[in-house]
């Protein structure tokens, strides 16, 4: 394919990441940052690991790790691409000759017999579009060998453990967002799932406490947080 015809078929695809696919050309996706992408901390170098994107989208993470030296990766997702939206992650998948490899599946189907167990296990922009968080998380952990890295929606307007739920569009007006816990919730729920260690990435406590301190005085209070869980 040349550069014009490239153009063409990117211009044709909605899409939600921004991936570089070189020659200049960059995915119009508006959801995935470099500053994202450092706030995540995924490892620099992931060479002999094997990496799963669950709910990959148009699977910038996945190109990412791939590109970090990751020996296997496998990306995941149905809703959206059983929606008609995976001609990003397959045209992506192509221009960049990766080998990043897919499976059509649900989060809740993930399974060692399904899809194996990864060192490194990406949960990005998931937990609270899940109706059953916790077996979300179990199903999750099922399949991770070392580190899960959760990142999410934190609610920092409910104190402690708590989940707060939203059972229709109140969250960004989008039907598929149910539950917004609380960092501590979040660190909590993945002890529970099993791992033994659990780190608050991002943001930092200093800035999780000037966050609470402005949604006192109206400022937005549905923030995104990142998580580090070790088995
Ligand atoms: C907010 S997007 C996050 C995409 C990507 N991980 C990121 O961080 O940019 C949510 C993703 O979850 C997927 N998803 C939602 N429910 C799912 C389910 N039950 N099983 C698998 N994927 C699901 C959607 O298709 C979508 O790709």
């Amino acid at each position: 394919m040349d550069q014009t015809e490239l153009l063409k078929a990117v211009n044709a695809i909605r899409w939600a990441h921004r991936i570089d696919l070189g020659g200049g050309i960059i995915t119009p996706g508006d959801w995935n940052t470099p500053e994202i992408l450092l706030r995540l901390q995924l490892p620099q170098d992931l060479s002999g690991q094997t990496v799963l994107d669950i709910a990959c989208w148009d699977g910038f993470y996945s190109f990412a790790a791939e590109q970090r030296g990751a020996e296997r990766v496998l990306a995941t997702d149905s809703f959206i691409w059983q929606g008609g939206q995976k001609e990003g992650f397959l045209l992506a998948q192509r221009v960049l000759q990766s080998k990043v490899e897919e499976a059509e599946i649900d989060v809740l189907d993930l399974s060692p017999e399904r899809v194996g167990v990864f060192d490194v296990v990406l949960f990005l922009g998931v937990l609270y579009h899940m109706k059953h968080p916790m077996l979300a998380l179990e199903r999750a952990a099922s399949v991770t060998k070392r580190l899960l890295i959760v990142e999410t929606v934190v609610d920092l307007r409910l104190p402690g453990k708590a989940l707060a739920f939203y059972p229709g569009s109140e969250l960004g007006r989008d039907e598929t967002n149910w539950f917004g816990p609380t960092p501590a919730a979040v660190e909590g729920m993945l002890r529970a799932v099993g791992f033994s260690r659990v780190e608050r990435v991002w943001p930092s406590a200093g800035r999780l406490r000037l966050w609470r301190a402005l949604s006192l005085f109206g400022s937005k209070a549905v923030k995104r947080a990142v998580f580090h869980a070790y088995r």
